[in-house]
């Protein structure tokens, strides 16, 4: 395997910013140091831009198989190397869902003949997320899966969540929830508050996550289990955790970059591209999510990339599909809101975006040193651009930042020690 030298960038270790050449040979990382030299190495220059570890996103949707005019494996994997991951994480929400080896098996080769990013499937929690029996989770876990959840769906069943949480505990899995009090929302389409009103759309109240979220820590915390929990939208949700936490039930949490980045005031639009479940809140929740972010109740940022056609988007907002294609932004967005916006450094970013992930999952990378192996990300902080739909990668062009100046242009990503994306 070829030898990379990276040099002079600004290397994001977990504890510091520094400046140093990588060598990078049989796709570990073999040395890291100032003024490195290997006679044959192809070089990359990275003087003036930060070089991260790769960022690791635990929720996408990859929509393969089933939904291919929405996304597929191949697209959704192009979209992540430009994106600046190198391992992406998908939910079972496909068709046939993910709920058996078969599919996890499936989707495990078609990622590897993409030979981009690493893909690691998500299987199902319950048969067809039907949330009625459990999926063969110890077969998914043999075929790849490196999590179960009924992501796009709650598990409205609490016995079904507490054998849930107890058999993946037994495979080595972690549940992932998705929390949502079906009842609650009841035909909602956006957050339930002064805006909803103001558009005469209906409501969905923050109960509807904060009731299952708070069933999940109870279940984990009485079983003593792990449990994680997705996409979390509201301040009641951040200070449900950070209680959770303080008492030392086994949970983590992820938030997403619209979550930390708009209200709810961009409803007002109309436009379908705004809507997304959980619903964009408002300025309080925003605060709340930042705070949780820099005091580590919430463990990580993914995008929860859920790509769909120009069709599913341009209809009435009550009709459309919810979902935001979010992973061609999240860097930038993520940068230029919590790093320029003063909320954490560097480190905390990179934290956040692959060396939590990576420990949730138990999975490897997730941090820049010696015999890691080499996923990385070269970005180049400094350069203004303007998000543009039309550009992306992924299929799906749907996205509520369309037009929005961010900062942190991702230049490089190296997958195994292998270019795999050049801006
Ligand atoms: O907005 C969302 N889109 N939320 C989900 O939970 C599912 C996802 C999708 O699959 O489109
Ligand atoms: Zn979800
Ligand atoms: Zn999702």
């Amino acid at each position: 395997m070829a030898e990379l030298l990276i040099c002079g960038g600004d290397v994001v270790f977990a504890d510091r910013v520094e400046k140093a050449d990588i060598l990078v040979a049989g796709g570990k990382i073999a040395k890291i140091g100032k003024n490195l030299r290997a006679e044959g190495a192809e070089k990359i220059d990275a003087k003036g831009k930060t070089v991260f570890p790769g960022l690791i996103d635990m929720h996408v949707h990859l929509r393969e198989p089933g939904f291919e005019y929405k996304e597929d494996i191949a697209s959704g994997s192009a979209a992540a190397v430009a994106g600046g991951f190198t391992q992406i994480c998908c939910m079972p929400n496909t068709d046939p869902v993910c709920d058996n080896a078969a599919v996890v098996g499936y989707i495990a080769a078609r990622a590897k003949q993409t030979g981009l990013c690493k893909v690691h499937p998500i299987g199902a929690i319950t048969k067809g997320e039907k949330g009625e029996t459990l999926a063969e989770m110890g077969k998914m876990k043999e075929a790849g899966a490196v999590a179960v959840s009924d992501d796009g769906k709650p598990v409205m069943n609490a016995r079904i969540m507490r054998l849930a949480m107890e058999y993946a505990s037994d495979f080595g899995l972690i549940c992932l929830s998705h929390c949502e009090d079906k009842d609650l929302v009841d035909g909602g389409v956006v957050n339930e508050g002064y805006n909803s009103t103001l558009a005469g759309l209906k409501g969905i109240p923050r109960a509807a996550e904060e009731i299952m979220l708070s069933r999940e820590i109870i279940l984990a915390e009485t079983l003593n289990k792990r449990v994680h929990i997705c996409h979390v939208s509201t301040k009641g949700g951040v200070q449900l955790l950070r209680e959770a936490k303080a008492r030392g039930v086994r949970v983590t949490a992820e938030t997403c970059p619209h979550y930390f980045t708009l209200t709810d005031d961009v409803i007002t639009s109309f436009d379908a591209n705004t809507k997304v479940n959980p619903p964009i809140r408002e300025a309080e929740d925003v605060e709340a999510i930042k705070a949780g972010l820099k005091d580590g109740t919430l463990d990580c940022i993914v995008t929860d990339h859920a790509p769909h056609h120009e069709d599913e988007k341009n209809v009435e907002y009550n009709l459309a599909a919810f979902g935001i294609s979010g992973i061609e932004t999240s860097f930038p967005l993520s940068y230029t809101y919590l790093v320029r916006g003063g909320v954490m450094g560097l480190c905390e970013l990179a934290e956040k975006m692959s060396a939590a992930p990576a420990r949730i999952l138990s999975l490897e990378g997730g941090r820049i040193a010696e015999g890691e192996t080499a996923d990385l990300m070269i970005a180049d902080l400094n350069e203004k651009f303007t998000i543009d739909s039309n550009k992306f990668v992924s299929k799906g062009k749907n996205t509520p930042f369309d037009g929005m100046q961010v900062y942190g242009k991702v230049c490089c990503t190296i997958v195994d020690g292998e270019v795999k994306f050049r801006a």
